[in-house]
Order: structure tokens, then C-alpha cells, then sequence
């Protein structure tokens, strides 16, 4: 009786482990801070305008540019406002988990440019 149901139990944890996903991105969420930035010709090569939603993320992050062009969600718990924007540059004087913001992204977390700073910010790729 015992082997029986250990046999049972062995496969339901088979099937669970075949149906889950293999590879599946791990996402991390930052807690960080974002700042504004005018946008222009980003590190990742291409023309972006202050009327975009485009950021640049830290150098610890840009890692040769592996995230260029990926979106990123951002929440400004402020205002509990969630916003996407995509990765266009890389931004050298920010620290790890903090990321530069066009004007209109900045904007659209419902803080006014001249708060300058929204921290701490919540993120992470999407
Ligand atoms: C940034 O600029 C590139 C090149 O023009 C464009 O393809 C991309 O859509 C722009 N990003 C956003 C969020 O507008």
C-alpha cells in the first residue's frame, strides 16, 4: 500500500515538473529611482524625442546593450501609477537600479518635471 501511493506521488510530481516551463526568465524587480533626461541619438543607436517613452538604465545594467529596445514597466508608488517605456540609451551617472526617463515618461508617472526625482520607483523588464 505504502509503494503504491509513493509511485502516485512520484508521478504527479513528474507531470508538474514537465508542465512547468523550461527556461523561464526569472524577473527581478528593482526597487529604484528615476530621474528625466532629453532624449536624443541613445546608445542603443537610434533618435529618440522627449514625446517617447524611452529610458536609459544604469551602467551595471546595460551590460553591452542586452536590453536594448525591451520594455520596461514602471510603477511610482506615489501616485500608484504604472507605466511601460523602452529601453533606448545607456545612462552613465546613474547608480545600479536607477533609471533616467524622457519628460513624457516622467511625466506620465503623475510627478511634474520639476520634482526632478521619483523615489523611491518600483520596475522591472516586462
Ligand atoms: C525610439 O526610436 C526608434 C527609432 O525611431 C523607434 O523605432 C522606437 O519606436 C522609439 N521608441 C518609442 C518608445 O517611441
Amino acid at each position: 500500500m505504502f509503494r503504491v501511493k509513493a509511485v502516485s506521488v512520484l508521478c504527479t510530481l513528474a507531470a508538474s515538473v514537465v508542465a512547468t516551463p523550461m527556461l523561464a526568465p526569472v524577473k527581478r524587480e528593482y526597487v529604484g529611482e528615476a530621474t528625466w533626461f532629453y532624449p536624443g541619438e541613445g546608445a542603443c543607436g537610434v533618435y529618440n524625442t522627449s514625446d517617447q517613452p524611452v529610458l536609459a538604465v544604469s551602467v551595471d545594467i546595460w551590460n553591452g546593450g542586452e536590453y536594448c529596445f525591451q520594455w520596461v514597466e514602471l510603477t511610482n508608488p506615489d501616485t500608484g501609477i504604472t507605466q511601460y517605456g523602452q529601453v533606448v540609451d545607456e545612462c552613465e551617472g546613474c547608480d545600479s537600479t536607477h533609471v533616467d526617463l524622457s519628460p513624457s515618461l516622467f511625466e506620465s508617472l503623475g510627478a511634474p518635471l520639476s520634482q526632478g526625482v521619483i523615489s523611491p520607483l518600483d520596475w522591472q523588464f516586462a
